[in-house]
């Protein structure tokens, strides 16, 4: 199991997004989560397809993780695709036509025999907040590159680590395995250094860290430290 670390950059300061991104790729980050808020779904607004493609500029090579907490996303999926967004997730909560959005995101997918640069490309993904128990996914596990499990209620950084997500990682390792499926176990809310060793022991492996990596300290080695409790806590048991 390759552990990731997936730096939010909801905590990032906006004003020198670039240079905080890098810092925390530098720190041992190989995914950047962005998170996209439209004051509908979530009770907060952040940023939109601009700063995507202001972030791709910048960093033409990294995977930018665009996590939509909107409503009607199939309406902006193409200009975050656009925008050059490399994976993007929607809420079960937020598609009545889940399927048909899976199929959209993947439509935007990299073709075969077509050589892209591989941060390019749609990959899709499935979020659930806290209340949603997992089986409602189960219909589309076989569409999604990545699962990600909301350890908060979405729309804030620096919330408290809600516990009975380890549970639901410890579900979907199993219904993965049942199912001989490939998707990515992600977890994004209250990753910090004393939370992500269970995290990690019940299964996550794309670990998306806001405030416990811009929140306060040098990024570089808050990335850097995290990352190396997650990997550490794989060689103990749970
Ligand atoms: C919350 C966002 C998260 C957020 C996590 O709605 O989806 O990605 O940045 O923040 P932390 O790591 O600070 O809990
Ligand atoms: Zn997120």
């Amino acid at each position: 199991m390759t552990i990731e670390l997936a730096p939010s950059i909801l905590s990032a300061n906006f004003a020198r997004l670039a240079e905080d991104a890098k810092a925390a790729l530098e720190g041992g980050g190989t995914v950047l989560h962005v998170d996209v808020m439209d004051g509908h779904f979530v009770p907060n607004i952040t940023i939109g397809p601009l700063v995507v493609a202001a972030l791709r500029k910048a960093l033409p090579n990294a995977i930018l993780d665009c996590h939509l907490m909107i409503e009607n996303p199939d309406n902006y999926i193409p200009a975050f695709v656009e925008a050059g967004a490399s994976w993007i997730s929607v809420h079960q909560e937020a598609c009545v036509h889940l399927h048909r959005t899976l199929q959209l995101i993947a439509s935007h997918g990299c073709k075969p025999g077509v050589v892209l640069n591989p941060a390019h490309g749609c990959k899709p993904g499935v979020v659930l907040n806290p209340a949603t128990p997992v089986h409602m996914v189960d219909e589309v596990l076989d569409m999604v590159h990545h699962l990600l499990i909301m350890s908060v209620n979405p729309g804030f950084g620096a919330q408290k680590f809600i516990p009975g997500a380890l549970q639901k990682i410890k579900t979907l390792v199993e219904v993965r395995e049942s199912l001989g499926l490939s998707f990515r176990i992600e977890i994004d809310g209250g990753v910090a250094l004393d939370t992500v060793g269970d995290i990690v022991r019940a299964g996550a492996e794309l670990l998306v860290a806001g405030n416990a990596v811009f929140g306060k300290g040098d990024i570089r080695e808050n990335a850097k430290k995290l990352l190396g409790a997650a990997r550490a806590a794989t060689l103990t048991r749970a």
